[in-house]
């Protein structure tokens, strides 16, 4: 199958000549349809509906035939994307294709480690490499597009879309969502095998108050534009195609209807030249909000703003355009402009010449091995070593005889998965508990007990209505016999790896917790196996910060895995043995508890700094791993900070070096960090901000000496007063080492 790479946009003239033709031939009800995204769940039919969600059944094939279904979503069978192509380009009056977008969030088929895990790589090509990975599968089935990355900063791990995202920092937010994009999107729009980008959600999501997703957001202006804004802005400078809004307001006003947002910020500043889809319902949750008065409103309202696309599931409130436009609501020159964008996409795709997608081609590339190695790769390469007393780890393959593999996580392929996926395949997934038994063979005996049932949420979760995602509930288990026969395990083995974490339905979306604590009896089966004296291992299978401060003090291995995806064991068996060194390092400051939260590393200076770590007194004021932290198997040193200059233009560059040394007697991975602070100036910033970072693989005593360029992009801020982007003429401590604890040990000036 051949796919049309056609790179050009609206300045193109064939596809303006194209556009305008369709465009001038429509009726309005037929725009609006263009501008019409709705599900296709494939789901047990319910009362006259599909599953539990109001779509009507048949509502989705009606709307392709009348030409009223611009673009669907959830469709990932490539006979069903075909079967609901033809409906609209060969039955509807204008036979315009439709546009499939889907969640390929961490993959479709082959997954990845969830996005938090990605970033903890902090490693921008092996997330290219991975994102390139799910967008060949994507498109193979005849996905055009993919609702990801999610670029939201998130600052409070009681939201669980933190999981989704690359954690609190905007510059690796800005790093790890640039290479998402070119991962999934290529060079540009229409690139064979890759598909389109939609950085999400459009603005200040992360920010939701309390943690708890979906409530409203209060953000100052120097807070999005320093912080949550600088990761969109990266993804469009890497030429993401689309954009999704938000689902709340952000500063009273929903983000879907949000004008200065959506046109003045995104368009007019920033020059985004894709289209913009809403997040499901959000304009209908227009008048939810107490925004828009009805659904004409809603839809007018979201039309002006400069939202193209509205996603449904049913009654979309983009039905109403027509009738805005009549009413004069909403001009027909902003109704014109969306389609336009919407027409566009699909002609610089290709789809016009080539709608449909060939089935055995789909399933040879979603076989393809290839994947499976690059899933691998990405898990070694994000589990983060949070501690290694005594280097317990790596284990020494030679001398171990026996090994109890306990927790349900060890052996849970679907949570091993992580939340949202799909598409995946259980046969190809390994957990922990295969990864060590395939990894060791008849080398030691590897024995397995969970010890403690998985825990439930205390309310379910939504995505339970998808096949395969409630989390059993084992009848006939025996709470205190299994925690002993753990114990036992444990006792008579030469080493007990333990995986604790949370289940994949607790975090994710609508996953706020209100709580950090490891669920279930879990901190009892880790006490309780502790007590044995055997040395443990702690494997954590999580998407935010836990609370794991006995674990800190009292287990010797700790190695945050994530929910490292289709191959997770088989990493963490390479991670264990020492076939590979850990490098990973933490996206995210570690609370030590849930009431230190918001925490992050990048605060400023206030009153009495000397007690900054000693506000509350019933508990440190520190977190319990600091943002960048992560160990190796090697042992590294840092010397010879030095700056090619002292003083610089303040749209000067210079550059920085040091000379990383790994003195231990393994080689290892180290991801060399680099932090400036400004002493004062026409605001009050941050201790320490990151700019720079470089992960390498160094060695048993070997040096390497590392380059960081700084000039007016790392130096430049947004200033409330001025309201605007300045660098200020100041000092600078510049600091270069192994997380954001850095002493900021050189400095330069910058000059008026
Ligand atoms: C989420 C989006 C997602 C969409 C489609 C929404 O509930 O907020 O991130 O892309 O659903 O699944």
């Amino acid at each position: 199958m051949t796919v049309t790479q056609n790179p050009r946009g609206l300045d193109d003239p064939a596809i303006r000549a194209r556009v305008e033709e369709l465009l001038v031939d429509m009726t309005l009800a037929e725009k609006a349809g263009q501008l019409t995204q709705y599900f296709k769940f494939n789901l047990p039919e319910g009362e006259g509906t599909v599953g539990d969600m109001p779509q009507k059944r048949g509502e989705v094939e009606d709307a392709l035939e009348r030409g009223e279904a611009g673009s669907l979503l959830f469709v990932t069978d490539p006979a069903e994307t075909n079967r609901l192509q033809r409906l609209t380009v060969e039955g509807s009056r204008q036979g315009i294709p439709a546009l499939f977008g889907f969640d390929v969030i961490h993959g479709l088929r082959t997954i990845l480690p969830v996005p938090i895990a990605l970033a903890a790589s902090w490693d921008p090509e092996t997330i290219e490499r991975g994102q390139a990975v799910a967008a060949r599968e994507a498109r193979a089935v005849g996905i055009h597009w993919t609702f990801a990355p999610m670029v939201d900063i998130a600052r409070d791990p009681r939201w669980g879309r933190i999981v989704e995202g690359a954690g609190e920092d905007p510059y690796l937010g800005s790093a790890v969502a640039a290479a998402q994009v070119r991962g999934f999107q290529g060079d540009q729009l229409g690139t064979p095998e890759r598909v389109v980008a939609g950085p999400k959600h459009f603005a200040g999501y992360g920010a939701a108050i309390g943690g708890r997703d979906y409530d409203e957001v209060d953000l100052s202006d120097q807070q999005l534009w320093n912080i949550y804004l600088p990761p969109f802005k990266a993804a469009i400078d890497a030429g993401a195609g689309n954009i999704m809004t938000a689902y709340m307001p952000l500063n009273g006003v929903p983000a879907t209807g949000n004008r200065w947002l959506l046109t003045e910020v995104l368009r007019n500043q920033w020059g985004f030249n894709g289209f913009l889809v809403s997040d499901a319902n959000a304009v209908r949750n227009l008048v939810t909000h107490g925004f828009a008065s009805d659904l004409t409103d809603a839809a007018a309202r979201a039309a002006d703003a400069g939202l193209d696309l509205e996603m449904a599931i049913s009654d979309p409130a983009y039905a109403h355009l027509p009738e805005a436009v009549e009413s004069g609501a909403v001009s027909i020159e902003a109704v014109d402009a969306c389609v336009r964008r919407i027409l566009e996409v699909k002609l610089r795709l290709g789809l016009f010449d080539d709608p449909y997608v060939d089935e055995d081609h789909a399933r040879t590339v979603l076989a393809d091995p290839a994947h499976r190695q690059v899933a691998r790769e990405a898990a070694q390469r994000s589990a983060v070593l949070l501690r290694n007393e005594g280097t317990l780890l790596p284990l020494n393959a030679e001398q171990l005889r026996s090994v109890a593999v306990l927790g349900p996580l060890a052996d849970s392929k679907r949570d091993t998965l992580g939340p949202w996926v799909f598409d995946y395949n259980l046969d190809e997934t390994v957990t922990v508990l295969a990864g060590l038994r395939d990894r060791l063979g008849d080398q030691a005996e590897v024995r397995y007990a969970p010890g403690v049932r998985p825990a439930q949420r205390t309310f379910p979760s939504m995505f339970e209505m998808f096949p395969g995602n409630a989390n059993p509930d084992p009848e006939g288990f025996d709470d205190d016999a299994e925690l002993q026969r753990a114990v036992e395990l444990a006792r008579t083995s030469d080493v007990a790896v333990l995986v604790l974490g949370e289940w994949h339905g607790m975090i994710g979306e609508a996953a706020s917790r209100s709580s950090l604590e490891l669920p279930g009896r879990q901190l009892e089966l880790l006490h309780a196996v502790s007590a044995t004296g055997t040395p443990v291992v702690l494997l954590v299978m999580n998407g935010r910060p836990l609370d794991l401060r006995w674990a800190a003090k009292n287990v010797p291995a700790i190695l945050d895995i994530w929910y490292p995806g289709t191959q997770g064991g088989a990493a963490v068996a390479d991670l264990l043995l020492g076939d590979v060194a850990p490098g990973g390092k933490l996206p995210f400051t570690w609370p030590r508890t849930v009431g230190q939260v918001p925490m992050i590393y990048s605060h400023t200076t206030s009153f009495e700094p000397q007690n900054q770590g000693k506000r509350y007194w019933d508990e440190e004021s520190t977190p319990l791993f600091p943002f960048g932290h992560g160990l190796s198997y090697g042992t590294f040193t840092y010397s010879d900070l030095t700056l090619s200059r002292e003083t610089v233009s303040r749209d000067g560059h210079l550059t920085a070096s040091i000379t990383v040394t790994n003195t231990g007697d393994r080689a290892g991975d180290e991801v060399a960090q680099l932090y400036i602070h400004q002493r004062h100036g026409a605001a009050a910033r941050p201790v320490r901000e990151l700019k720079g970072f470089q992960r390498l693989h160094i060695g048993a005593g070997e040096a390497r000496t590392v380059q960081f360029e700084i000039g007016p992009d790392e130096l430049r801020y947004w200033n409330a007063a001025a309201r605007d982007f300045i660098v200020d003429a100041t000092t600078f401590d510049v600091g270069i080492g192994s997380d954001s604890t850095v002493q900021l040990t050189a400095t330069f000036a910058t000059t008026a």
